[in-house]
């Protein structure tokens, strides 16, 4: 089997975590290293929790060392959402393995190099080790074969009224990988959201028995719990396992190529991800946005990586 090689940039983060489950549990991926950074919380908590995620699961893969505060825009964290540490207060083991000694992006650019042209990239989280690489080495422009979002939407936000968390935490560093050239899916908070999840179903899919069972139940069931009885919300949208089946499986998802820029000015709408969803700007198309995915080939995505984990 050819493997697709992928390097996974997060911030780990409870729908990080369930992200990163599902790509290790893709025997097609050849995951070369997840990258942390500052985001949900603060760089200590994110690299932690990669460290420890990578361990349990077993991927034999780089932590590389990431950027702990954005570009240019203050360090701004959403700790409050994520719980205590990240995780909703789960305390994964203590790693075996050290992070990288390299930083992330000359483990992205190294990685990068080494696949020869094809290697893709998740982005879970902001965006800030992806700016950095593209800007120390431009030549990744033409050895990364596509960046996979979680980030933005055409719609509402949901840290400011037009941004999406990812996208404001760091707008400058959004802008540069969205002009980069590189192909751009970008799994936005509206597109996601034809895959929110009802109560039964968080169930169903997430209660079931596996190696894994204690960390994917805890987290799973604090994001519902968080929206359902803290926001109430009828359901739940797990962004980055979206955003990573849109990855694994793309031909579960609808695209539609538009220009879009983010706001890194606006006291009102700083971070919004401008879709210019109906071409008004005359602008050539630079993102691939997501504007559906299908639920119910989703859902069967998340039963086979239960089942993977029941296996291995
Ligand atoms: O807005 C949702 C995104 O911000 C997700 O990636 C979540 O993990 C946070 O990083
Ligand atoms: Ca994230």
């Amino acid at each position: 089997m050819t493997k697709r090689p992928v390097v996974i940039d997060c911030d780990p983060g409870v729908d990080d975590t369930l992200a990163i489950c599902l790509a290790a549990s893709r025997p097609e991926l050849d995951i070369r290293a997840i990258n942390p950074v500052a985001g949900n919380v603060g760089y200590e908590s994110t690299s932690q929790n990669a460290l420890r995620l990578a361990d349990l699961l077993g991927i034999d893969c780089r932590v590389g060392r990431g950027a702990t505060e954005p570009l240019i825009a203050p360090c701004r964290t959403a700790g409050a959402i994520h719980g205590q540490g990240g995780l909703g207060g789960y305390q994964l083991p203590e790693a075996h393995r050290d992070f990288d000694p390299d930083y992330a992006w000359d483990v992205l650019a190294q990685e990068a190099r080494r696949a020869g042209g094809e290697l893709e990239v998740v982005a879970l989280g902001p965006m800030t080790n992806l700016a950095i690489a593209l800007t120390r080495y431009p030549e990744l422009k033409k050895l990364i074969r596509k960046i996979t979002v979680m980030a933005g939407t055409a719609g509402q936000g949901n840290t400011n009224v037009y941004a999406e968390f990812n996208a404001w935490v760091d707008p400058h560093a959004c802008e540069i990988v969205f002009q980069s050239g590189i192909p751009i899916a970008m799994c936005g908070l509206d597109g996601n959201d034809t895959c929110c999840m009802n109560g039964e179903e968080i169930s169903e899919i997430f209660d079931r028995p596996c190696r894994i069972s204690d960390v994917v139940r805890h987290v799973a069931h604090f994001i519902h719990d968080r929206n359902t009885i803290q926001w109430h919300m009828t359901g739940s949208t797990i962004h980055d396992l979206v955003t990573m089946a849109c990855f694994v499986d793309p031909s579960i998802a609808v695209y539609e190529p538009c220009y879009t820029t983010c706001e890194t000015r606006s006291s009102v709408s700083f971070g919004q991800t401008v879709v210019d969803l109906y071409h008004v700007s005359g602008k050539k198309p630079n993102v691939d946005v997501l504007r559906s995915a299908d639920k119910a080939r989703f859902l069967d995505l998340l039963r086979g990586m239960m089942s993977w984990y029941t296996e291995h």
